[in-house]
């Protein structure tokens, strides 16, 4: 009998979650005027909201925390970071930041200017609007497999170079700030970037002279789907892989909170001294001095460990099976999902899922409201509301694919929980019949609106 496969590790601490009733759902859901983000996470039984800080952190890491050194300036545990990113990426110089945006925020006060365009795929939500917040424009380049998903490409993640081509050449290089490589593509389904698109991409961008960046969230993730999926990578080490991947960038954003295992944090990784100089002014004024940068000296040990962890293969094969289970399950209910399944989430097809019900009532957003109702478990909207209003006529931008996103946060949740979540998706298929209406937008902020938006039952 073949041995069955099971996870890496076994559990040392627990945290009680508690079910709930469906009327007491339709209330709570009703009192949060049909945002999820508004629901307190004790109305939530299985929190799939995100994947970024909400991770299960190791013995060794708890016990990183305790050595953690709290000095001002020069402290052991920057040291100890910096070494863990000079041995993981390969960069000379770092700056510690609090989280992802921060580090966009540090990075794209010196690199973006008013007038630039950021090509790159699937810019993250706090990308884009980092970038359009300096009245810049950016421009997806993403493969146009990506938005059929049912088409099983494997690396759907990838930028397409002839899109990406006719960028750089219809705008001088000055106008255009980097090219963004978002590794894992989040949006487009966690789907992976190729180690021969990273390459295409960095040759596009030498022979146009702009810098590359990476958006390094999940980069163990995509690692991990090279290692398995590219010829040529089966005998690398995650380890390996990754440091030639960074080969290939100038700088790096990164959200800590993901594929390094941390509740909190992040950093910007640079080659170049001078670039690295202009930004410690920024991460100074905004977040810390340039050896903290807004993270304390234990949270900067959990993630030097956390990063050596997070890039292990037998973890990265534990989390990205038990993200598969999930939804392998759902394609054998007949739910329909972004496939191949991503590394972070699966993303359900909402307008297939919900045929009935009219794209300008959000539809994603809909499917997210009758799973948390169904079973108390939260998904996340990526579609209409994420993408937001057009900056100039401020007129809903509705993308190709509008999906429901279900991310499964690191070592927390047994496959029992993606039982549930399976079956519970399975009773919102089966009365589809009787959605045929949405929500309407009663409030929205200018930019970003989907994190506190406020919904009508229509
Ligand atoms: N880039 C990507 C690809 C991300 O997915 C995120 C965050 C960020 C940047 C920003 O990082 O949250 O640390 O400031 N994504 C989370 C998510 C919030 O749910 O996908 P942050």
């Amino acid at each position: 009998m073949e041995i069955p496969f099971a996870e890496s590790y076994k559990i040392k601490m627990v945290e009680t979650i508690r079910r709930s009733i469906r009327e007491e759902r339709e209330q709570w859901i009703k009192e949060a005027k049909y945002n999820l983000f508004n629901l307190k996470s004790d109305q939530v039984f299985i929190d799939l909201l995100t994947d970024s800080g909400t991770g299960a952190m190791s013995d060794k890491q708890w016990s990183a925390m305790m050595v953690g050194d709290e000095s001002y300036a020069g402290a052991r545990s920057y040291y100890i970071l910096k070494k863990a990113i000079k041995d993981i990426f390969g960069f000379e110089y770092f700056l510690p930041t609090h989280q992802g945006r921060a580090a966009e925020n540090v990075l794209f006060s010196v690199l973006v200017k008013s007038g630039d365009v950021v090509p790159g795929n699937s810019h993250f939500d706090t990308t884009k609007g980092h970038i359009e917040f300096r009245k810049a424009k950016a421009i997806d380049c993403t493969i146009d497999e990506a938005y059929d998903t049912t088409n099983q490409h494997q690396f759907k993640g990838n930028i397409d170079c002839e899109k990406l081509e006719n960028v750089l050449k219809n705008n001088p290089k000055e106008k255009v700030s980097f090219i963004v490589l978002t590794l894992t593509n989040n949006t487009a389904g966690g789907q992976p970037v190729s180690m021969q698109n990273i390459k295409e991409v960095s040759a596009l961008a030498k022979q146009y002279d702009v810098p590359l960046l990476f958006d390094s969230a999940r980069f163990a993730e995509n690692a991990y789907f090279i290692k398995t999926r590219e010829a040529g990578y089966e005998n690398k080490s995650i380890k390996e892989i990754v440091l030639e991947m960074y080969e290939y960038a100038d700088y790096a954003t990164m959200s800590s909170k993901k594929d390094a295992i941390v509740n909190m944090g992040g950093f910007i990784g640079f080659k170049d001294q001078e670039t690295y100089r202009q930004a410690s002014t920024y991460n100074i004024m905004f977040e810390g001095y340039i050896t903290y940068g807004g993270m304390s000296g234990r949270d900067m040990n959990a993630l030097a460990q956390g990063l050596d962890e997070g890039t292990e293969f037998d973890y990265l094969e534990t989390r990205i099976k038990q993200v598969a289970y999930l939804g392998h399950k759902l394609i054998d209910f007949g739910i329909p999902v972004q496939q191949p399944i991503g590394g972070h989430a699966v993303f359900v097809d909402a307008k297939k899922m919900l045929p009935n019900i009219p794209k300008e009532e959000y539809i994603a957003q809909t499917l997210g409201v009758e799973l948390y109702i169904e079973a108390g478990i939260r998904g996340v909207e990526v579609g209409t509301l994420l993408a937001d209003r057009d900056p100039e006529t401020r007129e809903n931008r509705y993308p190709e694919l509008e999906m429901l996103r279900l991310a499964i946060p690191r070592r927390t949740y047994t496959n029992n929980h993606m039982d549930v979540i399976a079956a519970a998706l399975k009773n919102v298929l089966d009365r589809r019949d009787k959605l045929t209406s949405g929500y309407k937008i009663v409030w929205e902020a200018p930019i970003m609106r989907h994190f506190t938006v406020e919904f009508e039952k229509i």
